[in-house]
């Protein structure tokens, strides 16, 4: 399985930070935001990962990250000219997936815990998605999960009525339709190319499965999240925990009540 990391967009929402620089520079406790993904990825057995990111930006990126070895694992890079969605910034790994299974991030979404059950699970899916959801308390600000017993049947971005308290967490998993997927989409009425319409052609093709994202997670776009974020890695000085479980529990049944684990 490879890995890419999306690290682009402009981070207004962290204005005046991010003025002059990408918003996955600032630090996270003790080490700069994008620290976190490839460690994740590299802590979950995944070697080959590229990470997508602004013209503006690319330069610092390079610098802060260089080739990989620092990790123990192999970084290529990609230039995404505009912001023009999660789903387009992804439409620019096509050749670097070759076909492979691959395993997204979201640079600015840090989790407590491994990633590592999560990739396990999908490795052993014969073919289609996987996502992870987490219950929150304000689920209109991402892409909000409506569950029947088994599965995901649907996903809102930012619904202004949410169908449940499952919040859609900015790490996914597509086998090699995705790209053929992203062609099939189009931009959304904020003009982006969404990850969700993504997620939802796999819903459609009966193929997207779920997890529940054990441990504390956010986002780290607004300042109250970035603040969270930063808060519970200096507890634990940017360690990623190991699951007490061995194995995370798997989707497709009915979900836990909100704020587990
Ligand atoms: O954090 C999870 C949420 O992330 C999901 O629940 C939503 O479904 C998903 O759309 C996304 O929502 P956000 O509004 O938080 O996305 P944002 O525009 O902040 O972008 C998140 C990251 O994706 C950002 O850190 C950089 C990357 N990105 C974003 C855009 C729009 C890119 O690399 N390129 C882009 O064009």
């Amino acid at each position: 399985m490879k890995g890419i990391i999306l690290a682009g967009g402009r981070g207004t929402r962290l204005h005046p930070l991010t003025k002059a620089t990408n918003k996955h520079l600032l630090p996270i406790g003790r080490e700069p935001m994008l620290y976190h993904p490839i460690r994740q990825m590299v802590g979950a057995g995944i070697r080959e990962v590229l990470v997508v990111t602004s013209t503006e930006h690319i330069g610092h990126v390079v610098a802060c990250l260089g080739g990989g070895a620092e990790f123990g694992c192999t970084l290529t890079y990609m230039v995404q000219e505009a912001p023009r969605g999660i789903a387009h910034g992804l439409s620019l790994a096509e050749a670097f997936a070759d076909r492979s299974k691959v395993c997204v991030m979201l640079a600015d979404n840090i989790f407590e815990y491994s990633i590592a059950p999560y990739v396990d699970a999908f490795k052993e899916q014969p073919a289609g998605a996987r996502v992870l959801l987490k219950g929150v308390g304000e689920p209109e600000h991402y892409g909000v999960a409506a569950l029947d017993e088994h599965q995901v049947v649907e996903i809102q971005e930012k619904p202004k009525v949410p169908k449940s308290a499952y919040a859609v967490v900015g790490l996914y998993f597509y086998d090699n339709q995705l790209f053929d997927v992203i062609r099939m989409i189009t931009p959304s009425a904020r003009g982006e190319l969404e990850i969700t319409s993504v997620n939802n052609v796999y819903i459609k093709q009966g193929q997207l499965y779920y997890d529940h994202c054990k441990g504390r997670w956010t986002d780290a776009g607004t300042f109250e999240s970035y603040a969270e974020a930063s808060r519970f890695m200096n507890e634990n000085g940017n360690r990623i925990l190991p699951h007490k479980e061995p194995r995370a529990r798997t989707g497709g049944t009915i979900p836990p009540p909100i704020n587990e684990g």
